[in-house]
This record gives structure tokens, C-alpha cells and sequence, in this order.
């Protein structure tokens, strides 16, 4: 069995992460429903602060981009699902309009660790 220290994961360096950049990777750990299936997940820098969040519209579990690296709305404020357009905020991840109003991106714990940032799926 894993324990939770083992389940954090190196995603890219600290240094990677520069304004308006965003960093996908692959999860080692796969969805629990539906079960087995591979999770992607981005990063990106909120002004200063780093944030991760899994790669799902809760809307219909598709991922929001559909090209790579590029998530954000064209004002720059907002990502977007590129499916249904459904708008979230940076900061929580919480859907302010479209078909999952109210819903919200899957946040990923974030931790830095010799000049890395690493991730895990919240408990
Ligand atoms: S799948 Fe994302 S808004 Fe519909």
C-alpha cells in the first residue's frame, strides 16, 4: 500500500514555471471513478502562486484544452473549457459560468522540495 508521503510527484522545477506558462503532465496515480483511467493535470503560476489542477471539465470529465498548453480565456482572466467554453477562476478553480456553474476544477496539492514542484492528488 502507498502511503501519502509516497504519492507526491515531481512534476517540473520551480524555474519552469514562468508567468502565463502552463505545464501538463500525467498523474502516476490513475482515477479511482471511473476506475484505472489515466489523469492528466496542469500547472501555472497565479501571479506569484504556483497552481495545480487536474485536467477535468466537471461538466462532462473531458479535458479543458484543446491545444497544448493553452487554457486560458482570450481576456486572460479566466480558464476555459474549450468544449462548452464553462469559465473558471485561477485562484479556486470554481465555476462562474457555463453548464457547471457552481462546480469546480479537482485542486492538487502543491508542495516545492529541492527546487521542484511536486504534486498529489488531495486526500
Ligand atoms: S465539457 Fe467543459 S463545459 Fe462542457
Amino acid at each position: 500500500m502507498t502511503s501519502s508521503q509516497d504519492s507526491w510527484q515531481p512534476v517540473c522545477t520551480v524555474s519552469d514555471l514562468t508567468p502565463g506558462k502552463f505545464v501538463e503532465f500525467r498523474l502516476r496515480e490513475k482515477a479511482r471513478e471511473p476506475e484505472g483511467m489515466p489523469l492528466t493535470g496542469f500547472l501555472f503560476l497565479d501571479g506569484t502562486t504556483p497552481r495545480g489542477y487536474l485536467n477535468i471539465c466537471p461538466h462532462l470529465g473531458v479535458e479543458l484544452n484543446w491545444m497544448p498548453g493553452r487554457f486560458m480565456d482570450s481576456d486572460n482572466l479566466f480558464i476555459q473549457c474549450s468544449t462548452h467554453g464553462a469559465l473558471f477562476k485561477p485562484a479556486d478553480g470554481e465555476c462562474i459560468a457555463g453548464p457547471c456553474q457552481g462546480d469546480a476544477l479537482t485542486e492538487l496539492d502543491l508542495r516545492q522540495r529541492k527546487g521542484q514542484i511536486e504534486i498529489r492528488l488531495p486526500e
